[in-house]
């Protein structure tokens, strides 16, 4: 649960985001509050996460860095390479200790809507999809990427990452080692779960 009227959230973020990342962050919510609708979860709770999941994004890298050595963050020395990646550890943790949210379930889905986890719970999935398939997004692959998360979270994280994997490789960029575990984990469930069907 998040004490803060969705309006509260809303003028906070205004004030700390840029233009492009606030509306980011209300698309963000709406396709957050769509994929809850679908699948049965807390739709506030969804449309909330969605409005807070970039709270740190725009913080200069330094301080990225900075905060997240601090305070125990960093799981991979990759991410002092990549410390955009740090925005989501950092912003989970930000809302803490300057907003005041507790709630483990957002916190958790702020933490890992950058790179996934192997226990993602139905929010995180949510948020992690909401933030591929909001409209301001273009890259290839979107709208196959929205049908299939109305369909199917689990389908759709392994597309996505799919996706995130085929575009860094593209940009020549550095992998995270954990988007390569989260996208095996989702390959193998899906695998599993056909055989049983097929038996
Ligand atoms: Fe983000
Ligand atoms: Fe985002």
């Amino acid at each position: 649960m998040i004490n803060m009227t969705e309006n509260e959230i809303v003028a906070i973020l205004e004030r700390r985001l840029s233009e492009h990342r606030f509306q980011h962050s209300l698309a963000v919510a709406q396709a957050a509050r769509e994929l809850a609708q679908i699948f049965g979860e807390d739709t506030d709770l969804a449309y909330k996460t969605g409005l807070l999941h970039d709270y740190a994004k725009g913080i200069p890298a330094p301080e990225l860095i900075a905060i997240a050595n601090d305070h125990d963050l960093i799981e991979n020395e990759i991410e002092k390479k990549v410390p955009d990646l740090l925005h989501a550890p950092v912003g989970a943790w930000q809302l803490r200790i300057e907003l005041g949210i507790e709630d483990p379930a957002v916190l958790e889905a702020v933490k890992v809507h950058t790179m996934g986890s192997l226990q993602m719970s139905k929010l995180d999935k949510i948020i992690f999809l909401a933030d591929m398939i909001e409209p301001g997004r273009d890259y290839p692959g979107q709208q196959r990427l929205d049908c299939l998360a109305r369909r199917d979270l689990d389908q759709a994280m392994l597309y996505g990452l799919d996706a995130t994997i085929r575009y860094c490789l593209d940009q020549g960029r550095i992998l995270h080692p954990r988007t390569i575990m989260v996208r095996n984990h989702f390959l193998e469930m899906i695998n599993d779960t056909n055989q049983i069907t097929e038996q």
